[in-house]
């Protein structure tokens, strides 16, 4: 069963979201767990101070290689450990159902400017980043990562919510989707998927996935045409 170790200053926020919907309800089911360490847990003065002004000085506090290191050692055992930061590497589908075959994921939720290079270096830890923009803390973003990663455990999407043809399955974007009413101010429902006729509706639908992928994300299109070249 796969579980989430994570590491914060707000244990409360979890599960958060993830107690909700398809995730909540396979956390109900014990098709995953969660644990919150609060880092504050380890500091060492009465005041659980976990962070320290930057050395070389700057803006904000960095969190404190010593503090963040007790939590870890204390509650690590094996599996990859990663950390939440805008300066990561930017999290992809790809790398999501890599995690999603781990057993056991742990993860840093930073807050302030940063974390001390050190704890970084010493325990292997990959940085990874939610997308370019700056967030005020780890949490929201370890929510973002986990829910992409739980939705992709076994039995945690009934049938009927199948990953085959969602973005990025193959380079491509989604296609456009409808339901009733088929006419609805005046805009109907393009007449081919009402046709019936399988092979059509699937010529329709990459057509579209073409068009919106070539239209928004072009570093996706190229990704899609190099894979076809092989
Ligand atoms: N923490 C702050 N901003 C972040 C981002 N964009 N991705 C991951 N963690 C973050």
């Amino acid at each position: 069963m796969f579980k989430a170790t994570v590491f914060t200053i707000f244990p409360e926020l979890f599960p958060g979201f993830l107690g909700y919907s398809l995730t909540g309800k396979a956390l109900e089911d014990g098709l995953w767990s969660i644990e919150a360490i609060n880092i504050r847990d380890y500091a060492t003065d009465k005041h659980g101070s976990v962070d320290d002004t930057p050395c070389g000085g700057g803006a904000g506090m960095v969190m404190r290689a010593d503090i963040l290191g007790s939590a870890i050692s204390a509650n690590y055992s094996k599996g990859k450990i990663i950390a939440m930061s805008p300066k990561g590497k930017p999290l992809t589908q790809d790398m999501v159902r890599q995690y999603a075959k781990e057993e056991q994921l742990y993860i840093v939720c930073g807050r302030f400017e940063g974390i001390d290079e050190r704890v970084l270096e010493a325990y292997d830890i990959e940085e990874v980043s939610i997308g370019d923009y700056v967030l005020t803390g780890g949490e929201q973003a370890a929510q973002v990562l986990l829910d992409a990663v739980i939705r992709l455990l076994p039995n945690v999407l009934g049938n009927e919510e199948s990953t085959v043809d969602e973005s990025f399955e193959n380079n491509l974007l989604e296609y456009p989707q409808y339901t009733r009413p088929t006419e609805w101010q005046g805009r109907v429902v393009p007449e081919v998927l009402l046709s019936g006729h399988h092979k059509k509706i699937a010529d329709w639908r990459l057509e579209q996935s073409i068009k919106t992928t070539q239209d928004r994300r072009p570093d996706l299109w190229k990704k899609y045409l190099d894979s076809k070249k092989v």
